[in-house]
């Protein structure tokens, strides 16, 4: 069926909407372009504009000859004769059949009276009504008219037709016969000149009278010479035949009327093909049998007259079938009807399908079939046939022409039918915007036509305009997104679709935010420019959106003047990492990440700065030693409560949750020396243990290194797995050498009171001393002490005192060492003595005048390690230096001091 049910449906929802009622202001309007009436054959047909009509509602009705308007509704069009339809331009279309209920007429001239109503509001309360009169003429009237239109089926037959054949009375066992022996007690009652109607349905028979039949919506009516009948497709009547496989509806019946003393029977079957119309891709195929068994009932020899078509009602001679690319076919069975798709005298109509615009073409074509039977003669048969194309989905194409280099987006959008009209555009998140407000944004729509009537959108962005994304895709790549979206409405019927219209462009333009860093003392400072990508990027320390109040709530300082972001992060603040341990102290870092608004990873700074490791590690005078063992970024099991020292039973004295602290003396914990070239190391480690594991996950070198000789030294080196990291420290190791005022080595004499002056042979009590150190297994050793004229120790001449850990027993101003008391001091083995008698330098046998400068080498050895220390085991020194234990070390190495000067007191000489 093709039949348009969308169509249809807005049509008669217009219709069913108005009918003038009473107290309804309205005003009658000449007739004038709006209306263009045109006589076709035995149907006339107006054609409302839709330049005028477009967007109101629509009503019409009929004018009887008393001026009665009949209003025209769904039932009443197929009963009188009217149709109604909408062409692909919303021009309305009503066609009224000449033989119609109100049609005024002498079967020439035929006038009918069509009232139109146009509302501009659904409750048809302000209305423009137009009367329209239609004369027109038609004839001769063949003996039978057979028009199948698209709402019903009407046959008219000449009322002189011959008797009824024979064969019609053979081939319906039901027939006339009982007919009439039922219909005549009427006949000779009825007053109208028609009284009855008899319907044949297979092998039942209906009769009815007039009134029934116009009750049951049929229209039934005599004209001067003729009787019509009028059916709907969907009568209770009607049946539904196939002839060669395509459906047919057909109301047989037998018309009983009398006219003046004659009663008389005529058959008044009709039967309109309901379908027939097969598509291909390319053409539109419509089939019509020739031999249609209801009307041929009783018909002897068929002769084949004519056979015509047309579009639009208008006949199409042979020549307009061809240029058009048409192609009519009749042989005895069928007549066969092609039009290609898409060819002129049809037109392509959009719907929208679910949001999709969809097509399809549609045409109007008709059929005019003249055959003569023997019998009834001449029968003239018009189909006429609105055929529509299965709905086709055709994908609208967006073409981007973009040229970046003009930072224009360029895209076309298309094609679309004539009836498609873009009405809006939405940008961003505001809606749907006229096309005059889009234009302001910048937004740009051009309309391109084609020939074939179809029209393309080309729609220009520039990459500035409000609702162009910007962002950022790796390699200094920026990507430019617009995706307008694109209202069309569909005319007439209103129906919108969206096209989407997304555009992307990559333009390498980014620009980086670029970041500088810093440290002081206290913080890290970090300031990043911005870019022209990173403007919704988000500032992420760690986990921690930095947002002002977060900022300050770390403790950091956050300043973002639009341009730059300056960050000062303290050094203990949280997101601080203490990342790994180097030549330069401790490296800490801070990493900035700027997220986009995915929360995506965009870029990363970090600043990082060595800090000195001094106050990490404290090396007090007297043997403390405090450590400050952090957290180093890769040991996230660790707790810092379970760290240790080598001595497990040495925990820290405090803790945080980035490290611990201990605080120790070289005596305990497991703490060892070490002695190389010119320092000496204390050393113990901090160490993290998992449950069952022997080995340390977390190993902290620490070492306090003195400098044998009042120098520092700094020195630190990373050692391997599994936490590479000594902690180098600092510390103080002097020695002094100073001379007693008396044996008793109870007073010394201070730095101010030298030169000290004494008398040649009086004894010099010196005293050798390990300052500050409170390291009882320390032991100092002499090894060397000698005299010289000057404060160079290195200067000549020299006299050796003590040799090679050896008194000097050269002469007789023999070295004598001294014993120290256990009790007498606190650390008996830091100290050594010795007493010399004063003497002078002889050169060339001259007694030198002046100062004498008295210096030793000394070594510190381990007294633990003694046994294995050969550097400590030396000739004289188990001997005569010894405090009480044997001795053997390597750990131990040379130190020099030196006194202050002495001077002889000749008087006593
Ligand atoms: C039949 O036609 C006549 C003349 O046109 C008209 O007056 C009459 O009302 C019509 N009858 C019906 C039932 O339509
Ligand atoms: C035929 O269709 C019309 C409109 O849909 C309806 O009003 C009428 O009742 C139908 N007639 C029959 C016999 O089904
Ligand atoms: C883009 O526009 C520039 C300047 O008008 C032109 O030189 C270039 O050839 C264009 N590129 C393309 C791919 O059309
Ligand atoms: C936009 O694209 C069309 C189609 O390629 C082209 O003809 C037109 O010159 C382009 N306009 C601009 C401004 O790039
Ligand atoms: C009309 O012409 C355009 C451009 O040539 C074409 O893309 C479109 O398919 C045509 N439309 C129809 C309905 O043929
Ligand atoms: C923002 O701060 C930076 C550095 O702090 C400075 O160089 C820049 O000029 C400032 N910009 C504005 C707009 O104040
Ligand atoms: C070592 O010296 C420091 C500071 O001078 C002091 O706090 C600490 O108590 C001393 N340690 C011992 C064991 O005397
Ligand atoms: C060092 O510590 C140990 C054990 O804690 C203690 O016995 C010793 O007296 C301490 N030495 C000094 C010099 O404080």
């Amino acid at each position: 069926m093709q039949r348009q049910p969308l169509f249809h449906d807005s049509l008669f929802r217009l219709l069913l909407l108005g009918f003038l009622a009473p107290g309804v202001c309205f005003q009658f309007v000449p007739v004038t372009d709006q209306v263009n009436v045109q006589c076709l054959g035995s149907l006339a047909r107006l054609r409302l504009s839709s330049a005028y009509f477009q967007n109101k509602y629509i009503s019409f009705a009929a004018i009887d000859q008393f001026g009665r308007p009949w209003p025209i509704d769904e039932v009443q069009s197929a009963k009188c004769g009217y149709t109604i339809s909408q062409d692909v331009w919303g021009n309305i279309e009503l066609r009224a059949s000449l033989l119609g209920c109100y049609t005024l007429m002498d079967d020439q001239h035929f006038t009918l009276n069509i009232q139109i109503t146009a509302a501009t509001d659904p409750g048809m309360q302000h209305t423009v009504v137009l009367n329209v009169p239609v004369s027109c003429s038609y004839g001769p009237w063949q003996p039978r008219e057979i028009v199948c239109e698209a709402n019903y089926m009407e046959v008219s037959v000449r009322r002189n037709v011959p008797p009824i054949p024979d064969g019609f009375l053979q081939d319906q066992p039901a027939g006339p016969p009982e007919d009439w022996a039922a219909a005549f007690p009427e006949a000779v009652a009825g007053a109208s000149s028609i009284w009855q109607i008899v319907f044949h349905m297979d092998a039942r028979r209906k009769a009815m009278r007039v009134e029934e039949a116009h009750a049951a919506g049929y229209g039934v009516n005599t004209t001067d010479t003729r009787i019509v009948l009028r059916a709907p497709y969907n009568a209770t009547e009607a049946q539904k035949v196939e002839v060669n496989g395509i459906p047919f509806s057909s109301v047989r019946s037998s018309t009983y009327y009398k006219q003046r003393w004659m009663l008389l029977m005529v058959d008044t079957a009709v039967t309109c093909p309901i379908d027939g119309v097969y598509y291909s891709k390319e053409t539109i195929t419509w089939t019509i049998p020739k031999s249609i068994p209801p009307l041929l009932v009783g018909a002897g020899i068929v002769k084949e007259l004519q056979v015509d078509m047309g579009v639009n009602l208008d006949k199409l001679s042979t020549q307009d079938i061809r240029s058009w690319g048409y192609s009519l076919a009749s042989d005895k069975d069928a007549i066969v009807l092609k039009m290609p798709i898409g060819a002129p005298g049809g037109n392509y109509k959009t719907y929208v399908i679910d949001g999709k615009p969809m097509i399809t073409y549609k045409i109007a074509p008709y059929v005019e079939h003249l055959w003569e039977d023997d019998k009834r003669g001449i029968t003239k048969h018009t189909i006429l046939k609105d055929i529509s194309t299965p709905l086709q989905l055709v994908p609208v194409i967006v073409t981007d022409y973009t040229n970046a280099s003009l930072q224009l987006f360029n895209a076309t959008v298309g094609t679309f039918l004539p009836d498609v009209v873009l009405v809006s555009i939405t940008v961003d998140a505001s809606g749907p915007l006229p096309l005059p407000e889009a234009e302001k944004k910048g937004y740009k729509i051009y309309e391109a036509k084609y020939s074939n009537g179809s029209r393309g959108y080309v729609v220009q962005v520039p990459f500035d305009a409000p609702g162009v994304g910007r962002e950022y895709v790796p390699d200094n790549i920026r990507s430019y997104t617009t995706n307008p979206i694109l209202g069309f409405s569909v005319i007439p019927q209103g129906d919108t679709f969206d096209v989407p219209v997304p555009l992307t462009a990559l333009v390498q333009d980014a620009v980086l935010p670029q970041a500088e860093g810093f440290c002081d003392d206290e913080a890290l400072y970090l300031v990043v420019k911005r870019g022209n990508v990173d403007q919704d990027w988000l500032p992420f320390a760690g986990d921690d959106l930095l947002t002002r109040e977060k900022a300050q709530a770390l403790g950091y300082t956050l300043l973002d003047n639009g341009t730059h972001l300056a960050l000062r992060v303290p050094r203990q603040a949280a997101h601080v990492r203490y990342e790994e341990i180097d030549s330069f102290g401790i490296l800490v870092t801070f990493r900035l990440q700027l997220k986009d608004y995915r929360l995506a990873e965009m870029i990363d700074f970090a600043v990082s700065c060595s800090f000195s490791p001094k106050d990490l590690i404290d090396c007090l005078a007297n043997g403390t030693v405090r450590i400050s063992a952090l957290k180093l970024v890769g040991t996230p099991d660790l707790v810092p409560s379970g760290l240790v020292l080598r001595d497990r039973r040495c925990r820290p004295l405090s803790v945080t949750e980035e490290g611990a602290t201990f605080i120790f003396n070289v005596t305990s914990c497991g703490t060892t020396r070490k002695f190389e070239d010119a320092t000496m190391s204390y050393e113990n480690e901090v160490l993290y243990f998992l449950t069952g594991q022997a080995a340390p996950i977390y190993q902290l070198k620490c070492a306090c290194r003195y400098f044998m000789g009042d120098t520092l030294l700094l020195q630190y080196s990373p050692t391997e797995a599994p936490s590479p990291s000594i902690l180098p420290g600092l510390g103080v190791l002097a020695l002094a050498l100073k001379l007693a005022r008396d044996k008793s080595y109870s007073s010394f004499y201070q730095d101010m009171e030298h030169p000290v002056t004494r008398y040649l042979r009086e004894p010099l009590h010196f005293q050798v001393e390990l300052l500050h150190s409170e390291d009882p297994q320390l032991e100092l050793f002499l090894e060397d002490c000698w005299a010289t004229a000057s404060s160079d120790r290195k200067s000549l001449p020299q006299w050796n005192i003590v040799m090679d850990s050896c008194e000097n027993t050269e002469d007789s101003h023999q070295t004598t060492f001294h014993g120290v008391t256990e009790d007498s001091v606190p650390f008996p083995t830091h100290l050594k003595r010795f007493e010399v008698k004063m003497f002078t330098f002889m050169v060339d046998n001259q007694a030198l005048q002046g100062q004498i400068y008295f210096h030793c080498s000394a070594v510190i050895c381990d007294s633990s390690w003694l046994a294995m220390d050969t550097f400590c085991a030396r000739r004289c020194i188990p001997r005569r230096q010894r405090v009480g234990r044997s001795i053997d070390s390597t750990r131990s190495r040379q130190v020099h001091v030196s006194s202050g000067p002495v001077v002889i007191r000749r008087d006593h000489m």
